[in-house]
Parts: structure tokens; sequence; C-alpha cells
């Protein structure tokens, strides 16, 4: 496995991979690696000939400076981890690197998929995101690029950027890897109290009466909505920072329980923030 932190010997590599017709697969990631992560490396190995990671804790993207300064970092775990499930590349930039002192700041928003869910809680936060992926895609040059489902407004976000800029790559979206409990796997979980980390299985059992009452007949979205909010509010130590129901594909809230809805939710369980979702379909 290959370790890079420079961008000339990044291109250098793909530039012979490229002339030797090999298929490049990307996943990027903020490290604290964990098996969410891995089913994006695993479908990268299953698509292409070679697949690379990035690792960058991306300050751009953290509205709250609390927020960047604990997110985990544990590189010497997260290469071991790849080198482990055959991961042909990391490229592994410091601050320094994707972020060269410029003159010429570029912001880029997609203000219709922006406007609600994290955009709306997270000013700035899909801003950084924008701007780090397109840098990254420019980077590696993938003919894949691969997007977990869990942070679904992410993977509509970075589809848009793809097709409306003409970005010469496919974006695939990757389901969302779950603890036993139901919990999604993420980097956050390890900033969780013992406590704290069995009030966020409320979660996943939200998602579970989310489906029961809607096969149960319940067809007013604001009554449903309330009965979710109540029994997420049952957690100790738990904050709702939204729970909106949007449509899948615009992002824009949905009035009615009909078709196929995208119920998402991002939760504080103590300082630690987490979010999660799904598409269901509503009984007719
Ligand atoms: P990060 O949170 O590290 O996630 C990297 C990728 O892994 C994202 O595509 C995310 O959706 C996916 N992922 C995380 N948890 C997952 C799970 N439980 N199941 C499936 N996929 C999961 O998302 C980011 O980093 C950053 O915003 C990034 C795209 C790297 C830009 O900085």
């Amino acid at each position: 496995m290959i370790v890079v932190s420079e961008i000339g010997k990044l291109k250098e590599i793909i530039q012979e991979w490229k002339q030797k017709g090999e298929i490049i697969g990307f996943c990027p990631t903020m490290g604290t690696l964990h098996a969410g992560h891995m089913d994006l490396v695993t479908q990268s190995k299953k698509q292409c000939s070679k697949t690379i990671v990035s690792i960058f804790v991306n300050p751009t993207q953290f509205n709250d400076p609390k927020d960047f300064a604990s997110y985990p970092i544990n590189t010497d775990s997260d290469l071991q981890y790849c080198q482990e499930q055959g991961v042909d590349l990391v490229f592994l930039p410091s601050v320094e690197v994707m972020y060269p002192k410029s003159l010429t700041p570029i912001q880029m928003s997609i203000p219709s998929l922006q406007s609600n869910l994290c955009g709306r809680t997270r000013p700035g936060h899909f801003e950084g995101v924008l701007q780090v992926v397109s840098k990254l895609f420019h980077l590696t040059e993938p003919h894949f690029a691969f997007f977990g489902l869990k942070d679904y407004q992410q993977f509509r976000v970075i589809s848009a950027l793809v097709m409306e800029l003409n970005f010469p790559l496919q974006v695939i979206g990757v389901p969302t890897k779950r603890e036993q409990d139901g919990l999604a796997m993420s980097s956050r979980n390890l900033r969780l109290t013992p406590k704290d980390r069995e009030t966020a299985t409320l979660i996943p059992r939200m998602f579970q009466l989310a489906k029961k009452t809607l096969v149960g007949g319940e067809k007013n979205i604001n009554t449903w909505k309330e009965i979710l909010t109540e029994f997420l509010l049952t957690g100790i130590n738990l904050k709702i920072d939204y729970l909106e129901v949007v449509d899948p594909l615009t992002l824009q809230p949905v009035t009615n329980l009909s078709g196929d809805i995208l119920l998402a939710t991002a939760v504080f369980v103590g300082e630690v923030r987490l979010i999660d979702n799904e598409i269901l379909t509503c009984p007719n």
C-alpha cells in the first residue's frame, strides 16, 4: 500500500495508473475508520482495479471550532486497517497541502439542496464539503467515487456537483452500515459515554417506530412527527437538532405522507452530534 502526503507524488502515481488503463475508485474520509467506511472500500474494490482512500479532517466544513478540535484522529490504526482491507493508496495530506495560502478564496454552494437538514443547522458545512471534495476529485481523478448514504444530504449534494459541473466520474451511494443494535456506525460514536451510547439507540428505534406507525395507518405528517419527536425526547441528555421529512431527490419539505419520503434526523447526545436517515415508502 502506498501512502502519499504530497500532491506531486500523488499525480505521478495517478498518471502511471491511467497510462496502464487502471480503473480508479476513490473513497474520501476524515479517518478514524470503521466498518462503514470499509463498505465503501469493498464496493470500490469490486468495481475498480485501484482503490484510493483519502484521510483528511477538513477544517473548512466544521462550523463549530469545538467540534473540529475534538474530532478523533487515529492515523496509525487507520493505515493498518486500510492495508488489511487491500487499499492501494492512501492520500494523507496536511492542511497546508490542501489549503496553501490563497489570495482568492472560492465559495461553492448548491442552495436548493442545502436549505434544509444539516445545511440549515450547520451553516457553511456543505460549502466546505463541496470545496474539499472538488479539490480531492481533481487530485485523484477517479472513475468512481463512493459515498455513504448515512450522510444522505452529502451524497445528494456531491451527486449534483458532479452532474452540474460535468466532473468525469460516477458517484456511487453505499448503504448505511449499522451496529448490532441498529445505531449507524460513525467515528463520533467513540466519543459517547456508555450511558449516552445507550441513549443513542433511541435513534434506530425511532426509525422502527416511524415504519410501524406508517404501516399502522398514520396519515397526518404533523401527528407522525410529534409521535417521533416525543419518542426521541424520552432520552436523557438528548437534544434534537432537527427531525425533518423531505423529498429524497429535491430535499424540500413534504406536506403529505405519500410516495417515497426521506425521514432524517440529527440529535445531540451529550455533546456528540449524530445523524441518521431512511427513505420510506408510504403505504397507499
Ligand atoms: P467521514 O464522516 O469520514 O465519512 C467518509 C465516508 O464514509 C462518507 O461518504 C460517509 O457517508 C461514509 N460513512 C460514514 N459512516 C458510514 C456508515 N455507517 N455506513 C456507510 N457509510 C458511512 O463524510 C465525510 O467524512 C466528509 O464529509 C468527506 C466526504 C470526507 C469530506 O471531507
